[in-house]
């Protein structure tokens, strides 16, 4: 099978694979479970000045980049034939979920266009199909560091790149709930020991706990997850 491949297209290509180069994900790129190609937008640019952007229509602050351009770079990253999602990071596109991250996962790759300047022209995201998608509801000065925080989320749950799968499974939004705490050694820190169930023993008792714990800090810090099934893909 092909790596889950991803591609880039943004105006910094030196930023990539940057973070994603080291730790898990930079092992994973090393071994072949994925692979990572950047498109410079600006070798796209028609002029000699290599202009990207220009004024917005209709008036206002800010530059806008152009249509023509970006869809030059998207058609030659990705052929009408690459049936790749194309995303593109914007705080005003859909949520990232951990449901859409598995979809992606699934699928041969992703390609991921990263908006700076005030916005993209419309008329390209229309044009060309493109996905918004928002890592959260704050302002980046440009798509990159949510296109590495797509990746990063996607590359963990390639198969083969985290070492125990089961760790996967138990952690925040992957049950609907955010995960539990966890303790290890000293059973004395600071005055404070591990609660008594996780030294018991008795794994039901330690598994309820769990449950009780991670529906507590469900219901206090995002009691949204407990009425979005659509947020994690939860069924039951
Ligand atoms: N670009 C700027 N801010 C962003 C955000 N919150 N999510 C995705 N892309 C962005």
């Amino acid at each position: 099978m092909p790596a889950w491949h991803a591609s880039i297209l943004t105006l910094y290509p030196d930023m990539f694979p940057g973070p994603l180069g080291l730790s898990l994900s930079g092992r994973a790129l090393e071994s072949g479970l994925w692979q990572c190609d950047t498109v410079n937008i600006r070798g796209f640019a028609a002029d000699r000045h290599r202009t990207v952007d220009d004024t917005p229509a209709g008036g206002g602050a800010g530059m806008v980049l152009r249509a023509d351009v970006l869809a030059s770079a998207i058609d030659a990253a990705a052929p009408d034939n690459d049936t790749r999602p194309r995303l593109m990071m914007s705080p005003r596109g859909r949520p990232l979920t951990q449901r859409r991250v598995r979809e992606l996962v699934a699928g041969p790759g992703v390609v991921l266009v990263c908006g700076r300047f005030e916005g993209v022209d419309q008329r390209v995201i229309d044009g060309r199909g493109l996905e918004e998608v928002s890592i959260g509801d704050y302002v980046l000065s440009g798509g990159e560091v949510a296109a590495m925080a797509v990746l990063d989320a996607c590359i963990r749950l390639i198969p083969g790149v985290m070492g125990t799968q089961a760790s996967g499974e138990d952690e925040s939004f992957e049950n609907g709930l955010l995960e539990y705490p966890h303790y290890t050694r000293p059973a004395l820190w600071e005055g404070t020991a591990i609660p008594e169930v996780l030294t018991s023993g008795d794994h039901a008792a330690v598994a309820r706990w769990r449950h009780d714990q991670a529906l507590r800090l469900t219901r206090e810090r995002r009691p949204d997850l407990l009425t979005d099934d659509d947020a994690t893909g939860r069924t039951s």
